[in-house]
């Protein structure tokens, strides 16, 4: 059973000689009073040592002896640390910049982890939440949501979770249009068949290559078991995988299980009657998008001097994979991106999960009132349901700060 939220205590400072000196020293330094004070216990294991990172109990206990901290929330975005022990210098930077170095760990690293891990286990746990909807997503909104910085895209790893800086090139613009059709994922099976689909392939695939096919469930986990590249598994798949669909008693054959297992131990709630599932395509899509991700940053990185064309191809690469091997894209989002790219930008492609919502275009700057211009004409203007909602619907975007709590000052 999980123990209880830290508690709060009301407490006389002048009965507490250790706050009080606290208080003192935060006042000579930052010129103001803590507004609350935060006790961490010291702890000693009475028996079972270096085995909970092997999986095993162990036996502590904290003890009366503690580290103390005052605080003082403040209005912007910089955190600034100070000890009582002048051995250990002051330390401020920008919530949005933590840097933790780890060939040089210094005390105030300790806080900055703390930061960061708020900010990883919040995205996690909202990743987590959204699953009780019903729908198996896989957290790149909620991740991007907690880790964005202002100025940058970022590059999301999973598992764990890790954010890498990825700066746009200068001279294009990303622009986001709203095909004004709603699909809503939870409501329809549409997500979850192709989690399923993309589920199925990685047990069939870990079959063959003779892994634990029961206990992989993602394809990243068959290319990591088997060390291998991107290239070499879109090798594996089509030596593997056959594109007409698998009916699910092809699938139970293959991996010699009972319908009901399939049901039971593999398939989510709403993909219970599904009977056919494409695999090859999905996995092919998969292992090829993934290969454009590091293609994309590489390109940002290195910045040459074709970076926005070198980009666009790859953005109107990943929307052919989409709309053909993943079978993502709807007439209205087909529409929307020839449009777009008709009237002048570089790369576009649906965006998210896809069957409605919204594209996203590549657009030169210099070119970018016109491309609105005409896009609003061709997509939007003599379709009255589309045009009143056009003002939010079509419009240039940059990278943004991420989520945040907003206090009155
Ligand atoms: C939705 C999900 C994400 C991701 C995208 C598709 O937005 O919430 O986790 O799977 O679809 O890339």
């Amino acid at each position: 059973m999980a123990g209880d939220a830290p508690s709060s205590l009301p407490v006389q400072l002048v009965e507490q000689p250790r706050l009080l000196k606290l208080k003192e020293s935060f006042i000579a330094k930052f010129g103001s009073a803590p507004k609350f004070y935060v006790r961490a216990p010291g702890r000693v294991n009475l028996i079972g040592e270096h085995i909970d990172y092997c999986g095993y109990a162990v036996l502590p206990m904290a003890i009366e002896q503690d580290i103390l901290i005052a605080v003082e929330p403040v209005n912007n975005d910089v955190v600034q640390l100070a000890n009582t022990n002048s051995l250990y210098l002051d330390f401020s930077t920008s919530v949005n910049d933590i840097q933790i170095n780890k060939t040089k760990p210094q005390w105030h690293n300790y806080f900055l982890c703390g930061l960061k891990g708020i900010q990883v286990e919040l995205a996690e746990i909202c990743t987590k939440s959204e699953r009780y909807i019903g729908t198996e997503g896989g957290g790149m909104d909620q991740s991007i949501s907690f880790l964005a910085e202002e100025g940058t895209a970022k590059l999301i790893e999973f598992s764990p979770l890790r954010a890498t800086d990825v700066r746009l090139p200068s001279g294009a613009a990303f622009v986001i249009a709203n095909s004004c059709v709603e699909m809503n994922k939870a409501a329809t099976s549409h997500y979850n068949i192709r989690v399923m689909e993309c589920r199925l392939a990685t047990k069939l695939l870990s079959k063959s290559k003779g892994l634990d096919w029961k206990k992989m469930l993602r394809l990243q986990d068959v290319q990591a078991k088997l060390g291998v590249s991107l290239e070499e598994m879109l090798t594996i798949v089509e030596e593997v995988l056959h594109p007409e669909p698998y009916s699910t008693e092809e699938i139970c054959k293959c991996l010699g299980i009972s319908l009901e297992d399939l049901r039971s131990q593999i398939l989510s709630q709403n993909t219970q009657d599904v009977s056919t599932f494409k695999l090859h395509q999905r996995a092919k899509h998969v292992y090829s998008e993934a290969a454009r991700v590091l293609e994309f940053k590489k390109i940002c990185n290195e910045a040459p001097a074709n970076a926005i064309q070198l980009l666009g191809e790859l953005m109107n690469q990943s929307y052919i994979s989409c709309r053909e091997m993943y079978e993502c894209s709807c007439p209205e989002l087909d529409r929307l991106v020839d449009i777009c790219l008709q009237f002048g930008a570089v790369g576009s492609r649906l965006t998210g999960a896809g069957w409605g919502g919204c594209t996203v275009s590549m657009v030169p700057t210099d070119k970018l009132n016109t491309f609105l211009k005409n896009v609003k004409k061709a997509y939007y203007q003599n379709d009255v349901q589309r045009l009143a909602l056009e003002n939010n619907s079509l419009f240039a975007t940059k990278p943004g700060r991420g989520a945040l709590v907003f206090v009155e000052a």
